[in-house]
């Protein structure tokens, strides 16, 4: 774990211990949110959108809520010696089950971006100069994978200027629904490599609902086989499932812990909003099982 590192991106990340966004994803967010038609929709739409309307709904009630907890999760594991290793391969391949808008993959990418900024300020900093970085998105709306496609490359268009060490390499689509889909991850994974990071980020309750816990923990554990060793796979919920995660975190041979985060709130009505939020989380290792 580098101190250094970690304490700079924490100071720009969540200064006094608030979650904030940066430049590039709050110009995103606020883009896409503009160009997306205001009808009142369901709870359940809101949740999992499949059309405009519903999306403009779920970018501003849940973006960035689950963004910053994929951020907050996977703080201490992407500024650790073993994932600043992985890195000197110079690629990252993320897979994102029920991807949405790419939130998991944004909150990648733009803690990927801030190591960079802040890596000179790093004695013996281990990673290549540049990391190419592939996405494999899977959703079973189609809506959904179109909005996760234009999300990552307006994400890149608009950091251009900054991001030289991150490059966009390469996105592809799975639209068949997890876990019957593990064929098609099988030979992604064979084409391009093993999976670094793995999120199922708000994913496992339709995921359950389809098909019940005993296939979802079946479905994760023939992914934990398509993850590079010392990768990591990430499952986050809010706190109502908490029943639900720990069931699944037992059936799969690990456990799930609650974290507290308080975060601005975006799109923002007065500057000074923050909300905080206890969601359930599952991270780790399938190697160190
Ligand atoms: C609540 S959204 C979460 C979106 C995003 N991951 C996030 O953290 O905000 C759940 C997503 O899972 C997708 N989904 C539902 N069943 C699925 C399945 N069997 N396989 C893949 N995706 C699924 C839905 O279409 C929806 O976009």
């Amino acid at each position: 774990m580098n101190r250094t590192l970690q304490n700079r991106m924490r100071k720009e990340l969540c200064p006094d211990g608030i979650w904030q966004l940066g430049a590039t994803v709050k110009t995103l967010l606020k883009y896409h949110i503009a160009r997306l038609p205001k009808r009142k929709v369901s709870e359940d739409a809101t949740r999992y959108p499949k059309n405009p309307a519903e999306m403009r709904a779920f970018l501003v009630k849940f973006f960035t809520r689950h963004y910053f907890q994929a951020q907050n999760s996977l703080f201490d594991y992407m500024t650790s010696n073993d994932f600043l290793n992985l890195l000197t391969s110079g690629r990252l391949r993320i897979l994102d089950i029920g991807c949405g808008p790419a939130v998991a993959s944004l909150a990648i990418t733009d803690l990927l971006a801030c190591i960079f900024e802040h890596h000179k300020d790093v004695d013996n900093w281990p990673t290549a100069e540049t990391v190419k970085i592939t996405y494999i998105l899977n959703d079973t709306s189609g809506y959904c994978l179109g909005s996760a496609q234009r999300m990552l490359s307006d994400y890149f268009a608009f950091s251009k200027k900054h991001n030289r060490g991150i490059v966009h390499s390469q996105t592809i689509s799975v639209q068949k629904a997890f876990p019957s889909n593990i064929n098609q991850l099988r030979r992604v994974k064979r084409n391009l490599g093993t999976y670094d990071i793995i999120t199922f980020s708000y994913a496992i309750v339709p995921l359950d609902e389809d098909n019940g816990l005993i296939d979802l923990a079946n479905g994760v554990l023939n992914i934990e086989k398509l993850c590079t060793p010392n990768g990591r796979i990430l499952v986050l919920q809010d706190k109502f499932k908490a029943p639900l995660m720990r069931r699944l975190s037992r059936a799969i041979g690990t456990s799930s812990h609650h974290e507290e985060l308080t975060q601005h709130v975006y799109p923002s009505r007065n500057t000074n909003e923050t909300q905080t939020y206890t969601y359930c989380h599952c991270l780790y290792t399938p190697t160190d099982k």
